[in-house]
């Protein structure tokens, strides 16, 4: 069976540009002619309402694919305003299952015996986007990836959190999914003209070399607007320095899926 290629986002520290960066690159797959599903995660449901959906309207959610695997996230599926680009929403719901779930085996592979559980998902790529603190959906997310970027704020205290996420992603990579592969990590709400902003871009080139995508993402408050209006910057404004940033790095992300031979993306991109 062959299913989407799966990206997740994630860090261990909130409000680094995770759902910002996971939504704009999902939109950039599907602008290039990539089939994309955003699968949301988060109780808070920011990637459904940045897609333009509106959780609350909607009879099934993630929360029901995870409760009842049966039919796969596909019965929970919805097209965008984007052409290409579908979203399994996420739901409030899920904040209180996350707590009912604490004993229950098995509780870190319902995102992945959903997924088996459908038919084929008609979609090269697969994005996900998870809560803001590590938790049983980052894993979940995790056990099912192929690969996972980490966004990282381009300020010193958000360096911090680094470790605790490597740390989650090795306990799963041994424990859960041994091909669980960094694909990076990208420097977000970046201010290059301040001092501080500079050099921590320079301490994360140091840092983590090739590791780190080429084009950190600058703060441009066009992002943030977009997102109240539950629209892509894409669509508000293309020429903006966040649209092209984001343009910028899923090609990279493309890019480096190519390398990696990874037939599912390379397929589609050339
Ligand atoms: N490059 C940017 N420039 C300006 N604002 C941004 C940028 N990236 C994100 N934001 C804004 O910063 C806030 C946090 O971003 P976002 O929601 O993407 O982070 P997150 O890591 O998903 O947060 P959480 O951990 O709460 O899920 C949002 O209001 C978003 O619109
Ligand atoms: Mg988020």
């Amino acid at each position: 069976m062959r299913q989407p290629y799966a990206l997740v986002f994630a860090n261990a520290k909130g409000g680094v540009g995770k759902t910002t960066s996971a939504v704009h690159v999902a939109g950039a797959f599907a602008e290039t002619g990539i089939e994309t599903v955003l699968i949301d995660l988060d109780p808070q449901a920011s990637a459904t309402r940045h897609l333009g959906v509106d959780p609350d309207d909607l009879e099934v959610t993630v929360t029901d694919v995870l409760i009842d695997p049966a039919g796969g996230l596909a019965r929970a599926t919805v097209p965008t305003r984007y052409e290409r680009l579908f979203c399994v929403p996420a739901h409030e719901s899920l904040g209180q299952m996350e707590s009912e779930l604490a004993n229950v085996p098995g509780r870190e592979e319902l995102l992945s015996d959903a997924w088996d559980a459908g038919p084929e998902l008609p979609y090269r790529m697969a994005i996900i986007d998870v809560p803001p603190a590590l938790s049983l959906y980052t894993v979940n997310a995790l056990r099912l990836a192929d690969t996972v970027l980490i966004p990282v704020q381009t300020h010193p205290f958000a360096l911090n959190a680094v470790p605790r996420t490597l740390d989650l992603i090795d306990k799963v990579r041994r424990r859960l999914n041994p091909r669980l592969d960094l694909l990076g990590y990208l420097a977000t709400l970046y201010d290059r003209r301040t001092r501080v902003g500079r050099e921590c871009l320079a301490t994360m080139e140091d840092t983590w070399g090739e590791l780190l995508f080429r084009e950190p993402i600058p703060i441009n408050i066009a992002l943030a607007e977009a997102a109240r209006e539950g629209r892509l910057l894409f669509e508000v404004d293309a020429n903006s320095t966040g649209a092209a940033a984001y343009y910028s790095v899923a090609a990279e992300i493309a890019e480096r899926l190519a390398a990696r031979r990874d037939e599912a993306v390379v397929k589609q991109a050339s």
